[in-house]
């Protein structure tokens, strides 16, 4: 059922499953490479496709849809679409899809597997073990911070923020949360207290970030936040690194100002390996891989695939992020 004469285009290998989906469907090209395609590959390869299915990783811009004349669905691998330009996307009546829901669950463990990683200090534990260094049990050896019974804050509180939240009822956390929208319904069931940003801050000893990223939440988090912050505090990161001043969180994390982080997402990604950050014992940088399990990677394929399917089919897809376009045609 490979619909005559279209054409898409994968910015990289995704898992099989989303994969065969398309290759069933349409004329379908794969970037191999582990690198992203470089600009001028993506550029020359979207001249005649009808949809592309692009990572968090290529720009999609006004310059590569002027590229791309036949150009009908851009279906993100991600849940984040900061990458695409959806205004000039819409203007030209092209759906932009992205992958909401499948990475909840994988996305807030991992936010707490950060959380625990930095306030036990598991990475320095396991170096001192490593280099040989572990002589005897010692009482004063590692001493961390605890989960239980501490004040999280969480900044954002959309699908992750609250899966986040559900998880913090296990380890019988305080959670402040702040957001532009209440929700009273997960008040009620998770115990939550919605605070004002000022007031999170001050209070919490783990603030997690999962907010978008657009215009308003760009360096939300900067020198005047970090000031607000108990110098306890640890701050995680699973949104984007955009959100927060990097430079100013060196400087707090170096002067003692708050006690951690812990960042699954840098600015600019990938962070050079030279970077001061990746010197402190107190921040723990991991490559971008909240969303990476077996099962969920797996899950986003299918959903990216499906999206951009339907989408070229004239269907409404099921995570469309200007639902307006189906609208005008
Ligand atoms: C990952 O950061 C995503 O947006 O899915
Ligand atoms: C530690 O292992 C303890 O028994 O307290």
């Amino acid at each position: 059922m490979v619909a005559l004469g279209l054409k898409v285009y994968v910015t990289r290998l995704i898992p099989k499953p989303g994969l065969d989906l398309l290759c069933s469907f349409a004329d379908t090209r794969i970037w191999e490479g582990e690198l992203p395609p470089p600009r001028e590959v993506l550029l020359q390869q979207v001249k005649e496709v009808d949809g592309i299915l692009s990572l968090l990783t290529d720009t999609i811009d006004t310059e590569l849809m002027d590229a791309a004349p036949n150009l009908r669905v851009v279906s993100n691998y991600a849940i984040g679409y900061d990458n695409i330009d959806v205004q000039a996307a819409t203007e030209r009546g092209i759906m932009v899809c992205h992958t909401p829901g499948v990475l909840t669950d994988t996305t807030a463990d991992f936010a707490f597997t950060l959380l625990a990683c930095v306030a036990r200090r598991v990475m320095e534990a396991v170096r001192y073990v490593r280099e040989g260094r572990w002589k005897t049990w010692g009482p004063m050896l590692c001493l961390g911070y605890d989960l239980y019974g501490s004040t999280l804050g969480l900044i954002g509180l959309g699908r992750i923020g609250g899966a986040v939240a559900k998880r913090a009822t296990g380890f019988e956390m305080r959670t402040l949360y702040f957001d532009v929208n209440r929700q009273p319904s997960l008040e009620e069931e998770l115990g939550l207290t919605c605070v004002d940003l000022d007031t999170l801050l001050r209070e919490s000893d783990f603030i997690s970030l999962h907010t978008a990223l657009t215009s308003e939440t760009y360096h939300m988090i900067g020198a005047e936040q970090f000031k607000m912050m108990k110098n306890t505090a640890i701050l995680i990161n699973t949104s984007r690194g955009q959100v927060v001043d990097q430079e100013a969180l060196y400087e707090a994390l170096a002067s003692g100002e708050i006690a951690g982080a812990g960042l699954d997402v840098t600015d600019p990604e990938p962070i050079d390996a030279d970077d001061p950050l990746l010197k402190l014992d107190n921040c723990v940088v991991v490559p971008h891989i909240a969303s990476a399990s077996i099962a969920t990677r797996t899950l986003m394929a299918t959903m990216a695939a499906e999206n951009l399917i339907a989408a070229l089919q004239g269907r409404m897809p099921r995570n469309p992020v200007n639902p307006q376009v189906l609208d005008k045609r």
